[in-house]
């Protein structure tokens, strides 16, 4: 949800390359318009803001007035809350004398009283966003309580602002000084030898440095070729270590793949591993991250389950139901979050809510956990970003350890996800004495077999042999195609639909296959097709009895089944299969087929598949 870039360093320098670079590895957070602002060795501030994509904006430097070389420099890339995306609205924002400017990502909830006060008092704005309300009032401190201290001003402006936001701020009147700050935005600083850089993730700096420092919230930090200050909104000096980046530039590289999506379907085996690594030792789950839990006895009273996620998170978390309930015999409920605190939550102390976010910063899941953790739940995080806001807000957490995603949408996180909740509802089941230790091990040692499976089936869609893309070449047409599951078929139903829409826009829903016929089949003929999650399981017969009635109705069934069931081709028009696992895991190797579906339906549409239309990576508005 917008991406931000800013670098400080030696005069002489292509400030315009490095924030372009930047931008383009942060174009996943939003890419609806872009800008950047860079101050020149001859000491001019030079804006250059463009609606669309990245390489509009880069187009319009090359072939219009290319700032030159400087000190100084910030960018932004943009996914539209308020106002349309247009030039005018598109960051950076200046002030009113030209001397300052602004980019933003979040939302300032009380711009609207902001903006009148500071029209009021003589400011002209030009664009409709929130974001330039920042602008002013930065100038209005700067220009008459702060004397023209960037920092200062800058920290009284942010103490008049409530909602959210990662910002960063140049001044033409400081050529060695960028500043930044966060409050439910993500922000880190990379540190470079004598220059410095600020971004909204880490692989915008990757190239420059694997030396971050992770910025908490309500912390401002002013940057300077040789220097790094961090402190609090209330003036106190912050003092904090680096970590260091341990993957490098190579991985959030496109890597000879033609879709950053593409790449990332075919590292999941590899990124399962990694979710796996140091987890399972000798055939035993280790877990200890949870031991300290464990330890301060936040486990004891623990009655019930709550999981707390959105989009595919939440898909996760509602395979995570069934298979805690079945291995731990704890009651579990998966809600999605934008709706769980609208239900006026009853959680407390015996309540363990695991809230599952691969970004660590969508708004609804923070809010969310934020209230059942005043009324007093324990929490687990799931994510793939270290030092992400909900890290915060957890009583521990366990990583995904995926790698950077860069495409907008889950694939290997989703994976991931429910490769960490599998573990987690082992433990769980462990813990309760409701799982014995061969089970356990069975368990253990079927999802070790898993990434080699996925391997399989994922060299065999590249062979010559492969069904799935010519069957999403010739599926591509279609307006709508519905998706039925059973039991922890059912949302990988889910997923499977959720991954065809969003990157092919073609109409998709799942639904629980015995669902169907309540309503929803009244939709299906010649012209749309159903895809049926029919592995091997103990609801096999009723999900073809499903595929039957579906038949009936004349509409094509592609059925995702188990290698060797020569059977259910009487009931389907395609089968993708899928090797032979628990059922309790099938999903981790049912969904690999429909994602490589979708992404083959939105290739032969032309969709673009790494940035689909109105979606961004990390969702921080509620
Ligand atoms: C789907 C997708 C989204 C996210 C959702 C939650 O492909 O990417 O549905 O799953 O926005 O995001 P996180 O997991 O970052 O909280």
């Amino acid at each position: 949800m917008c991406g931000i870039i800013g670098y400080v360093g030696p005069q002489g320098t292509d400030v315009t390359s490095i924030l372009l670079n930047g931008l383009s590895r942060l174009e996943y957070r939003g890419y609806d318009s872009a800008g950047i602002a860079v101050l020149t060795s001859a000491g001019s501030l030079e804006l250059h803001r463009r609606s669309g994509k990245i390489a509009n904006l880069a187009d319009a430097v090359e072939n219009g007035s290319r700032p030159g070389q400087g000190t100084l420099g910030i960018g932004h890339t943009r996914w539209a809350t308020h106002g349309r995306p247009n030039d005018v609205n598109a960051h950076p924002h200046p002030d009113c004398t030209g001397v300052l400017t602004v980019v933003h990502n979040g939302i300032i909830e009380n711009y609207a009283e902001l903006r009148q006060e500071l029209q009021q008092t003589g400011h002209t704005f030009c664009s409709e966003t929130d974001t330039e309300v920042l602008s002013h009032l930065i100038e209005h401190y700067y220009f008459h309580q702060a004397s023209h201290d960037l920092v200062e001003s800058v920290r009284f402006a942010l103490l008049r602002v409530t909602g959210s936001y990662a910002i960063a701020v140049v001044s033409r009147e400081h050529a060695d000084l960028l500043v930044g700050a966060r409050c439910n935005g993500p922000l880190i600083v990379g540190l470079g030898e004598q220059e410095q850089f600020l971004a909204s993730d880490i692989p915008a700096i990757l190239k420059h440095t694997r030396r971050v420092l992770i910025l908490e919230e309500g912390e401002i930090v002013a940057l300077r070729p040789n220097s790094v200050t961090v402190s609090t909104l209330d003036g106190k000096t912050v003092q904090r270590g680096p970590l260091i980046v341990e993957w490098d530039a190579e991985a959030a590289e496109k890597g000879g793949y033609p879709h950053f999506v593409l790449k990332e379907i075919y590292e999941q085996p590899d990124a399962l591993r990694r979710a796996l690594l140091g987890r399972i030792r000798e055939g035993q789950l280790h877990l200890a991250e949870m031991e300290r839990m464990q330890r301060t006895g936040l486990f004891d009273n623990v009655q019930r389950v709550l999981i707390i996620a959105c989009g595919s998170s939440h898909h996760a978390g509602m395979l995570a139901k069934y298979i805690i309930e079945q291995w731990a015999r704890i009651p579990v409920e998966a809600v999605t979050a934008a709706e769980f605190r609208y239900c006026d939550p009853l959680v407390g102390p015996e309540t363990l809510c695991i809230a599952v976010t691969q970004s660590g910063e969508t708004a609804d899941t923070l809010v969310g956990i934020r209230q059942a953790r005043e009324q007093g739940a324990p929490v687990i995080a799931i994510t793939n970003v270290v030092a992400s806001a909900i890290t915060r807000l957890a009583d521990a957490v366990l990583y995904l350890q995926a790698g950077p995603e860069i495409g907008v949408v889950s694939t290997k996180t989703f994976i991931c996800s429910l490769a960490v909740l599998y573990l987690l509802a082992l433990y769980l089941g462990q813990q309760r004495g409701r799982i014995s230790n061969e089970q356990a091990n069975t368990i253990l040692a079927a999802l070790e077999r898993i990434p080699g499976q996925m391997q399989h089936v994922l060299d065999s869609a590249r062979s010559a042999d492969d069904t799935i893309e010519p069957l999403a070449k010739r599926i591509a047409r279609v307006s709508s195609i519905m998706f039925i599951g059973r039991s922890v078929g059912y949302p990988t139903a889910l997923e499977g639909a959720l991954k065809l829409k969003e990157i092919s826009y073609i109409h998709a829903e799942g639904f629980p296959a015995g669902e169907l016929k309540h309503g929803s089949i009244a939709l299906l003929d010649p012209d749309t097709p159903l895809v049926a999650i029919a592995t091997s399981s103990h609801v096999y017969e009723k999900v073809v009895s499903n595929m039957q009635e579906v038949r009936a109705r004349d509409a094509r069934v592609i059925a995702v089944a188990t290698a060797g069931d020569e059977g259910i081709r009487r009931h389907a028009d395609d089968v993708l299969y899928v090797p032979e696992t628990l059922e309790a895991l099938s999903p981790l190797l049912a969904i690999i087929p429909l994602q490589l579906f979708a992404y083959h339906a939105a290739v032969a549409r032309g969709c673009n598949v790494d940035q689909p239309r109105n979606l961004a990576k990390s969702v921080t508005v509620e």
